[in-house]
Formats: structure tokens, sequence, C-alpha cells
């Protein structure tokens, strides 16, 4: 044994003596886990949102979260002697005055980007794998919690600087609270402590942002990681692997390794972003002033689908007893974001009950082998898509010299019938999918050779498919509609009929499936 080797073993023995880690660690570090590109991208939320703790901490050294007005005697010429809120010219402060300050808020802005897009692309894996279904609908309800929190934190954030942009920014935030009916007023009185914008605002959401909302986040990423070592990953469909084992790799040393690396290399793309790539320059669009707006505002980019269905509303309004009711904020504000959120985090029940499946998943779904699935998420992504273009109705419309108003018709009538559309076709393209990988276990891989039959036919040579590849593209189940029959076995009507009804519709479109080859047919081939 080397002396290294015997201090390690002695450091190990007096931990293990007092803590008694070493049965748990050894339990725990061999933990196998299954290997796929697609499983990395959890990872890289994980990883943008340790760079967010720590870049963020350094923001708080020198960010004074007060709307105290004070006049700009900083190092950036143009906005001198103008009087600005306290927080503003913090923020100018540590972007031209403190060392590596602009550096630090260029990666945490673009931190937080990431932190959002990874998330979302995570949950896009997570969906059309099926990789929400038994066991796991709980880990996507706190993943959705996640992504709503993810939303809020990241305006909280970009509204600290109270720059104009951020500024217009809180104002719709107070139109939206506002529009709430009855309450609404009292609570946005309640929010900016009396009359907007106020100058409690800022130091409120500062407390939140930093305080409250990491702790609730740290708190619930945990709880999800502990439930993805609990309930163990799932895995792809392959040779060897069920829903019963998990084929991959031991945590140490291969993922500990593997995972190193990978912050580092998340950590380098955020931290060169942030080096080379300006973002939310704000000395450029000047102190908040109520009475002021500049061109072409936009919000982050998961901001923006909001805004675009706020910008695309039509003037709706009622009066009823006194009260104003402003639907064109209500809708788009927080009745489409209510229903799309709440739809979203019952999804794993819904297509339980669509399916009558009460079983655990473990092996995901090929998403062509799903097809409703498909193409209900592939339909969510254009109705939110459109919205986003609407979000940046005035850039596109000066960028590509349209009328502002083209811009927001073909929004309003696209966000309508392109969602719909984008249902049959995605629906239609997974089940040819289906087909091509049926014709592909009958009659193997086409080769391009092309062969002259002694009766001058010609055919092309087809390459029989690995056994591996035949039993990946054959291991998904089919399973038929629910029969649910109007009148049970003894001949009474059941309880709700219309419920029943719809339920086996759905059902019914949802089975829509090409038949995957059985043992027969390619017995058949073979024989012919
Ligand atoms: C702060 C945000 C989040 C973090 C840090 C995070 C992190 C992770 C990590 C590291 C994994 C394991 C690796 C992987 O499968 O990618 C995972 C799995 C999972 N995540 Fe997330 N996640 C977040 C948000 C979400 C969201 C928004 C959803 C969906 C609404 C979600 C649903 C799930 C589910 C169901 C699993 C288990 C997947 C499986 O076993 O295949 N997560 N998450």
């Amino acid at each position: 044994m080397t002396a290294r080797e015997r201090v390690a073993g002695t450091v190990a023995n007096y931990v293990d003596e007092r803590t008694g880690a070493a049965k748990w660690m050894k339990k725990n570090l061999t933990k196998v886990f299954p290997d796929h590109w697609s499983f990395l991208l959890g990872e890289i939320v994980l990883y943008s949102f340790i760079i967010l703790l720590l870049s963020g901490t350094f923001l708080t050294f020198w960010y004074d979260p007060s709307q105290r007005e004070v006049i700009y005697d900083g190092s950036y010429v143009p906005l001198q002697d103008l009087h600005m809120s306290a927080a503003y010219a913090s923020t100018l402060h540590i972007s031209f005055e403190i060392r590596g300050g602009m550096l630090m808020r260029q990666i945490h802005h673009w931190a937080a980007l990431i932190f959002m897009a990874g998330m979302v692309v995570h949950l896009m894996r997570v969906y059309f794998t099926g990789a929400f279904r038994k066991p796991r609908e709980f880990n996507w309800i706190i993943g959705v919690g996640l992504l709503t929190l993810g939303i809020v934190e990241g305006f909280l954030g970009y509204s600290l600087p109270d720059d104009l942009l951020s500024g217009t920014g809180i104002r719709i935030a107070e139109a939206i609270i506002q529009a709430l009916p009855v309450v609404g007023s009292y609570l946005a009185f309640f929010a900016f402590g009396g009359a907007f914008p106020g100058e409690a605002f800022i130091p409120r959401i500062f407390t939140v942002h930093v305080l409250l909302l990491p702790g609730i986040f740290l708190a619930l990423i945990t709880v999800h990681l502990m439930l993805v070592w609990y309930q163990k990953h799932t895995q792809w469909p392959g040779p060897g692997r069920t829903e019963k084992n998990v084929v991959g790799y031991p945590l140490m040393p291969a993922y500990m390794a593997k995972a190193g690396g990978f912050f580092f290399i998340v950590f380098g793309v955020t931290a060169f972003l942030g080096a080379v790539a300006s973002i939310n320059p704000i000395w450029l669009y000047g102190p908040y002033n109520p009475g002021q707006i500049s061109a072409g505002s936009q919000p982050d980019w998961y901001m923006g689908w909001l805004d675009g269905l706020v910008r695309m509303s039509p003037p709706l309004e009622s009066y009823i007893f006194g009260y104003t009711i402003p639907w064109n904020i209500l809708i788009p504000g927080l009745i489409v974001p209510g229903i799309l959120f709440t739809g979203l985090a019952l999804y794993p029940f819904i297509e339980s009950w669509i399916t009558g499946d009460k079983r655990e998943h473990h092996l995901l779904d090929r998403p062509r082998n799903v097809p409703n699935r498909t193409a209900l998420g592939v339909m969510s992504l254009t109705f939110m898509l459109v919205a986003l273009i609407n979000g940046g109705n005035d850039i596109i419309a000066t960028t590509f010299h349209l009328g502002i108003n083209q811009v927001m018709w073909f929004s309003r009538i696209g966000i309508i019938i392109l969602p719909p559309i984008a249902f049959v076709v995605t629906k239609r393209i997974c089940l040819s999918l289906q087909r091509a990988d049926r014709d592909l276990v009958l009659h193997g891989r086409e080769t391009g050779r092309l062969l002259m039959l002694p009766h001058g036919e010609f055919v092309e040579v087809h390459e029989p498919i690995s056994p591996e590849l035949a039993w990946k593209l054959t291991a998904h189940e089919q399973a038929p509609a629910l029969s649910l029959e109007d009148v049970d076995a003894r001949g009474v009507r059941r309880a709700g009929g219309l419920k029943n009804k719809l339920r086996k519709r759905i059902s019914q479109a949802n089975a829509e499936s090409i038949a995957k080859p059985t043992a027969n047919d390619l017995k058949e081939i073979e024989h012919h």
C-alpha cells in the first residue's frame, strides 16, 4: 500500500466510523444508469442552475435593490446627470466599473436563457418518449412546477435592473394583476405597496428572486432528482432491456467522470457566450420612466409567447355591476396560460384515462409509435410558436417590411388553424414512419443494387436488418382501443354515457397505428 492510499484509507475510516456512510456509498455509487444523449438534457438544466447560483451571488455584492432616486455620475457618459433609481445605477456600476462585472451579468443572463431552454427541451424529451407515465407522474408535476417557477424567476430577474425595458414588463405584469375581476386593483396595490411604480416593488422582487424562489428551486430539484434515483431512470428498448432491469454503466466512475466533464462544457459554453455575445445592454435602454416606452420592446424568449398572446387579443371588455372585466388581458394573460399549464400538469393522468393503462412503464416509447401523443405535442408547440412569433410582431414587421396588422392577423388566424393542421400532419408522418419500419423489418434494407433476373426483370436487392434492429423496431406494444360498451354485461346502461362515449372515441383515435410485423408475417415472407 502506498503512502497516499494509506492516508486516503485513514480519512475514509475516520469519516465512516462517525457517519456510517461507507455502506450507503457503496450501494449508491455503484447504481447503474442507462445511457443516451437525450438523458443529458436534464443535466444541462441542473448545471445552468448551479451557474445561476454562483454568478447571481457575485451580482448581489454590488446590486442595490432600491428605487430611491439618484443622479448618475458613473463612467458611462451618455447617461451622466440623469435621474434614475439606485437599482439601475448599481447595475450600470456592475457593468462598467466592477472588474468582471459585465462578464458575470452576461453569464448570469445567458445561463438563465439556457436554463429555460434546457428545461423546455428536457420536458419535450420526457413528453415525446412517454417518460412521464406511471410511476413518474409525480415527478412530471414537480417538473411543471419548476418550469412555471422558472418563468417567474426569469421575469423577476430581468425586472431587477429597473431599465426602460424591464419597467415596461413590470407595467404589463401590473395590468395582468389588475385584470383579475374585483380583487385585481387591490392585489396590484398590495404588490406595489401603493400606486404604480412606487418604491416597494424592486426591493420585494429582489427578496423573492434571490431568496424565496431559489430556496424553492433547491428543494424541488432535490426531490426531483431523488425521485429519479428512487424510481430508476427509464431506458430505451433494446435487446436485453426489460421493464424490470436497467442496462447501463455504474455511477462511479463512469457517470461521475462524464457528469464532471459535462458540467465544465456547459460552464464553458455559457462563459463563452457571456464573453462574446451582448445580452440585455440596459445602458442603451435608459432608466425606467412610466411615461416612456422604447420601440421594439421584447421580453426574454420564455415570456415571448405570453406577450404574443396579449398582443394578439382583440379589445374585448365587459362592464358588470360597476366592474370592468378586461377580457383582452384576462383571457391571454391568465385564462389561456392557466388552462395550458393545468393541462400540461395533468397530461399523464389524461393519457392513462384514455388508454386505461395503469401499469408501470420503464421502457421509453419511440415518438412515432404513439402518434396521437406526438401529434398533440407538436400541436401544442405550434400554438406556442405562433404566439411567440406574435410576441415579436413589431420587429418582424420592420425587418420584413410588413404592416404590424398583417403579422397580427397572421397570428390571430394562425393560432386557430395551424395547431390542428400540425396535429393531422404529424399523425400522418408518424403512421408513415411506422409503415417504413414495418417494411424494413419485413423486406430488409434497400441496398441500391439492381439485379437483372433471367427473364429480364430488374429488382432491387434488399439486405436483412440485424436482429437487434428488428427487435428495436418491433418491441413496442400496440394496445387496442378501450372497448367501452354503452351497456354492461347484464344489459344495464352504464352511468356517465356521454363521458364514456367521448373516452371511447378518443381511445379509438389514440389506438390507430400500422400493425407491426408478426412472427407469422416474417415466416410467410421467408417462405416466398
Ligand atoms: C430545474 C429544472 C429541472 C432540472 C434541474 C431537472 C433535472 C433532471 C435530471 C438531471 C433528470 C435525469 C436525467 C434526464 O432524464 O434528463 C431528470 C429526469 C426527469 N425530469 Fe427533470 N429537471 C427539471 C425540470 C423538469 C421538467 C420541466 C419536467 C417536465 C415537466 C421534468 C420531468 C422529468 C421526469 C419525468 C424525469 C424522469 C425521466 C426518466 O426517468 O426518464 N423535469 N430531470
